[in-house]
Formats: C-alpha cells, sequence, structure tokens
C-alpha cells in the first residue's frame, strides 16, 4: 500500500514527483505530500485529498523551487488521513525527511525510547519514528545514520530519505517492501513501482530486501544492509507508458478489461509450441513433479478466486490433492506441508504481503514455490523456485480483472502441462482443452461485444441493496470473483454461495424481489443447479442465469438469461466472469462511485 517516489536530478523535483504519485494513487490514496530540498530547507505541501488536489496547491508542482525531493500517497494504516499523519515525515530538529511504505513493528519501543531522549512527535504514525531515529544517530555522515537507525527496525519497509546537510543526496532503502530505482541520464528516480517513472526511464535496478541506494543526479550506489559496497546489474522495462495510461477510456477498469482478449492471448500463446505446452526455465522438471504427492494453492482476493478454478481444474485433470488457501490463514495454521508438497503462488503484483509470507512459510517447510505473478522482478517473483509470469501488462485499477483472467489462463496451461507429463489424463482431453483455450480471446471478445446489454441491466439494478451469487464447481469458483468484483467497486452488499450450500441457512435472506444470480456453465451439475434456482425462486428472487448459448431449459426458469458463447466447459470461468466485471464496472459508474479507487481500499496489499 502507499505509494512513495524520489527524486535527484538537474531540473525541476516537484512536477516530476506529482507526475509519479498520479501514477502510483492507484497504491492508496487517503492523502498525499510532497517534500523538497531547496537551499538547505524542505518545503513540504500535504494534502488529504487525492494528488489533483496537491497539484492544484502547489501550481503543479511550480511553487516549489529544488531538484531534489520525495513524495507519498498514503493508504492509512497508523492514524486516521490528516495533514498530521500525511507523508513525508521530519525529524523533530527538521535535519531529515522520510516517505515510507510498509509498517515498523516496534515502532512503539522506539517511539518511548526516543520521547525519553526528548523527542516530540507531531504524528500517530509509526513512520515517523524513523526520520527521528536516524536525527539521533547522525554525527555528520547520512549514510552511516540512516544504516544504524534502518538497523533498529522491525517490519516491513520501503524508504526515501533526505538530509538537509546533503543537497543532492537521496536515500533508498528496501526491507520486505517493493522498490525500484530508476536510472536516467542526470536525474536518478526512486519508485514503489516502474510505472511512476517509465516516462523518464526505462532502466531499472530492483533493490533486493536489506539493501540500500545512495542516489546523485549523476550517479547510483548500491549497499548491503551491513553497508558493504554491491554492483547491481540493471534491466530495461519492456513495456511503454501507453501500458501505464487511460488509452481514450473514462477508468482503468473498462481499458483493461477491453484488454482481455490480447492479455490471455499473450499469455496462453507463446506456451504452445507444436500442440503441446512448453515452459521454458519453469525450474520444475518431469522427475520433481513426480515426486509431489499434493498441491497447496496460496492467494488472496481474486488471485485467490483463480486458484479455486486451479484447483478444480487441477484435481480434474491431475488427480492428485489439490488444498486452497487463503494466504493469511495459511501462514498461521500450521500447515502439513513438505518437499512432497508443490506450493502455487499467485499474485498479481507480487507484493501481497500475506501471500509473500505463506510462500515464506512454504518454503522453510521444504515446499517447492511455483508463483503465477504479473509483476516482473516482484518480491514473490525472486523468492519462488519456479516462476510463471502472466503477460497481462500493468494492471493500474485497484479492481483486478486481466489479473484475474490471466492467471486462471495459466492454471489451465500448468494442468494442461503437468497432466501431460505425468500422464494422468487421456491426451485427447488435453489436446481439446488446449485448443478450446487458444479460442478463448475470440470467445472473451464476444462477450465484450455483448456489453450494451449488460449496461442496461446495471441501469436497472444499481441501486439494489443485496444481490446473491450461486454456482457449483468451477461455477461457484467465478460466483466468488463476481461478487467480489461487484461489492469491491459499487458498494452493493453481496454474497456468493455454493448453489447446494444456500439451504443451510443463507436462503432465509432470499425475499420478494432478492436478485440471485446463477452461473450455470458447468453441464455436468446443471440439473442440480435448476433445483437450486427453483428453491430461490419459490421464495421470491429474481433470477438471473448466465449459461452458454441455447439452453433453453434455464431459460425457461430464469427471469432473465445472459447467454455466453460455447468453450470447452471446463475453461466457462474465463468467459463467464467477462459480464460481471462489466456489471460492476456499469453499477459502480451508474452509482457514480470512484471506480478505479474505491473506497478503503489500495492495489497492492503490501501489509498483513
Ligand atoms: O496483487 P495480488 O494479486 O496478490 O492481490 C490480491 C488481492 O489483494 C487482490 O486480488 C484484490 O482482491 C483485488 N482488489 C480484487 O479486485
Amino acid at each position: 500500500m502507499c505509494g512513495i517516489i524520489g527524486f535527484t536530478g538537474d531540473c525541476p523535483a516537484a512536477p516530476l514527483l506529482l507526475e509519479g504519485l498520479e501514477r502510483l494513487e492507484y497504491r492508496g490514496y487517503d492523502s498525499a505530500g510532497v517534500a523538497l530540498l531547496h537551499r538547505g530547507r524542505f518545503l513540504v505541501s500535504k494534502t488529504t485529498e487525492r494528488i489533483g488536489d496537491l497539484k492544484a496547491k502547489t501550481d503543479k508542482g511550480r511553487a516549489l523551487k529544488g531538484s531534489i525531493g520525495i513524495g507519498h500517497t498514503r493508504w492509512a494504516t497508523h492514524g486516521g488521513p490528516s495533514a498530521e499523519n500525511a507523508h513525508p515525515h521530519l525529524s523533530e530538529d527538521g535535519r531529515f525527511a522520510v516517505v515510507h511504505n510498509g509498517i515498523i513493528e516496534n515502532y512503539a519501543d522506539l517511539k518511548a525510547e526516543l520521547q525519553r531522549h526528548g523527542i516530540e512527535f507531531s504524528s500517530e504514525t509509526d513512520t515517523e519514528v524513523v526520520p527521528n531515529l536516524i536525527a539521533y544517530y547522525y554525527k555528520g555522515n547520512f549514510l552511516d545514520a540512516v544504516l544504524r537507525a534502518v538497523g533498529r527496525l522491525s517490519g516491513s519497509y520501503s524508504l526515501g530519505i533526505l538530509c538537509c546537510d546533503y543537497p543532492d543526496t537521496l536515500i533508498a532503502v528496501r526491507h520486505f517492501s517493493p522498490l525500484i530505482v530508476g536510472l536516467g541520464s542526470e536525474s536518478n528516480f526512486l519508485a514503489s513501482d516502474v510505472t511512476a517513472l517509465i516516462s523518464h526511464t526505462k532502466r531499472v535496478a530492483y533493490l533486493e530486501d536489506g539493501e540500500l541506494a545512495v542516489l546523485n543526479p549523476n550517479h547510483v550506489e548500491f549497499y548491503s544492509s551491513e553497508g558493504r559496497p554491491i554492483h547491481k546489474e540493471s534491466s530495461f522495462v519492456n513495456w511503454d507508458l501507453a501500458a501505464a495510461e487511460k488509452g481514450g477510456y473514462n477508468h482503468f477498469m473498462m481499458k483493461e478489461i477491453m484488454e482481455q482478449p490480447r492479455a490471455v492471448r499473450e499469455t496462453v500463446e507463446p506456451r504452445i509450441k507444436n500442440g503441446r505446452v512448453v515452459f521454458e526455465d519453469i525450474g520444475l522438471d518431469e522427475e520433481r513433479l513426480k515426486t509431489f504427492n499434493k498441491i497447496a494453492i496460496v492467494a488472496c482476493g481474486s488471485a485467490y478466486h483463480a486458484g479455486m478454478v486451479g484447483k478444480y481444474v487441477i484435481e480434474e485433470l491431475l488427480r492428485l490433492p489439490v488444498e486452497i488457501d487463503l494466504a493469511s490463514e495459511f501462514r498461521y495454521r500450521n500447515p502439513i506441508i513438505d518437499h512432497k508438497t508443490l506450493v502455487i503462488v499467485i499474485s498479481q503484483s507480487g507484493e501481497t504481503a500475506d501471500t509473500l509470507a505463506a510462500l515464506r512459510e512454504a518454503k522453510a517447510r521444504g515446499a517447492h514455490i511455483l508463483s503465477i505473478v504479473n509483476v516482473v522482478g516482484s518480491s514473490i517473483a525472486k523468492a519462488s523456485h519456479s516462476l510463471l509470469y502472466t503477460w497481462a501488462g500493468p494492471e493500474i485499477a485497484v479492481a483486478t480483472t486481466k489479473g484475474y483472467t490471466t492467471q486462471v489462463a495459466l492454471l489451465y496451461l500448468f494442468a494442461i502441462w503437468a497432466a501431460d507429463i505425468l500422464s494422468t489424463a487421456p491426451k485427447a482431453q488435453l489436446e481439446e482443452m488446449l485448443e478450446g483455450l487458444c479460442r478463448i480471446p475470440e470467445a472473451i471478445e464476444a462477450c465484450l461485444e455483448e456489453r450494451g446489454r449488460i449496461k442496461d441491466m446495471a441501469r436497472r439494478s444499481c441501486y439494489i441493496g443485496s444481490i446473491f451469487f450461486i454456482g457449483r464447481n468451477i461455477d461457484y469458483a467465478v460466483a466468488l470473483e463476481a461478487s467480489l468484483k461487484l461489492k469491491e467497486i459499487s458498494y452493493i452488499h453481496s454474497e456468493a454461495y455454493a448453489a447446494g450450500e444456500l439451504k443451510h441457512g443463507t436462503i432465509s435472506l432470499i425475499e420478494h424481489g432478492t436478485t440471485v444470480i446463477a452461473l450455470a456453465g458447468f453441464k455436468p451439475l446443471a440439473d442440480k443447479l435448476i433445483s437450486n434456482i427453483k428453491e430461490v425462486k419459490a421464495r421470491g428472487a429474481f433470477v438471473v442465469a448466465c449459461a452458454t448459448e441455447g439452453n433453453q431449459e434455464i431459460s425457461n426458469e430464469s427471469d432473465e438469461v445472459i447467454y455466453l458463447p460455447p468453450v470447452h466447459p471446463l475453461l466457462f470461468p474465463l468467459v463467464e466472469v467477462i459480464p460481471f466485471q462489466l456489471y460492476a464496472y456499469y453499477v459502480a459508474v451508474c452509482k457514480d462511485c470512484d471506480v478505479d479507487k474505491p473506497r478503503n481500499l489500495a492495489k497492492s496489499v503490501t501489509v498483513e
């Protein structure tokens, strides 16, 4: 959560910081601020509104002088959104300014200790201990003081730090929280992610946990946590600014929904060669694959829902038990896993704190980690034994869409690949699925063509108080995702239920006019689902079904049907989710909600 940026160069820093913060705003947006260092003094501007307000206040940054500065957009953890709690935070003596992403877990002890030394604090944040601790250790050497201070911190943090006595120097620190260094010409940057600096440089260096960087306009030095100089390779980002912009759409979410045919195609097609799945450099060969006696999938939010589709499909094709856990539960439940377990970790950002912690827990118990990640060079990507990237391109909207579908597509590819190697499913079935997977982008396009209809449906229902999604097997997995999408951005109360489970309690909530969306793509259980539709209809529900074209029976039982193009039955989730991404989007627009930045949320959840 929170986005940080820093710049040191030969031109005004504030406009660059504000531009970068706008691109990072999806990471957290309840307050923001910048600090510029000019003639030995900090010029600080903060807002409890969005970055647009900060731009207005500072005449797009022109009112703030200085060619070195740091900026922050906040997702509140310690203390509510207020000017006092907004970053950057200054040390009491005014010598240091700090922006921070993450949580300093031992801040209370450090704060008490510093208070005993007479230092006064002006915010409720954990962050404020950092500049004060650095100031406490400062004896004239900026880097030494930072090293001593961070040696006392526990928790997760990425930091951007300025010191009044060093007019060109910016120090970056990374510890369990993402941070990259952008290498420009006579200017250098730090940022939480690439989107913030891609318009200025595509050459980046990824800091590892514990590493520091000392940035000056003409050079960057990298250090280990002990202060030892280290060499770091840089790499080039292979996408451009257009990928991180709205490209004519009103919202990133709509742009990303519409990008799904391309994103799925780019994730799937390069991995199919001569009719078989080929994962180059996956780091998992036949011998190792044969040693697993179970698979555990861990993830959060939508990535967990993608994993749920994966569970059904992998069990079907591999005949291996697949457990699935929310990462926040897995990490604390003493899971029974060992070197015979393959743990599949799924994360769009690759930075989700709970998912990363679950990965570490599984690794410590000897499991082999295969991660499915979108962000190149992210913490989860780096910590895994095996890695498959979803090639979705940058996803900016808080509500994931193309991130989810490409995760699901990769899970299908994995299941087909492993079943082929282990011969656990008939070749013909695998070939048929693979051919079907190659046709999915077209089928998604066909679903997107129908968006006018979904928009009408959304307009008619946007003021309903609550909604239920039901489904069985893979349809249940999609129901979970459809429901999350809707509640996340439109604030309509929504529940997803395994259709057979509704009668064990929740059906008491169904009354005359309650909307129930019945996902009916999974053919083997179609009759069972029809019985569940009848049960809710009998209690007055208004039922919207979602099924393949030509399913007359479902139409007879429902008030409305969303028909989808025919695809391989096991692949149906990849098309079934599309109308409900659109539905959530149009309902949110109709209710005038902030689609890309829903309240209380942030894109990358880097706190526990
Ligand atoms: O970056 P990750 O995939 O690890 O994120 C996991 C969840 O935080 C994420 O999927 C969240 O649920 C989305 N906002 C849902 O749209």
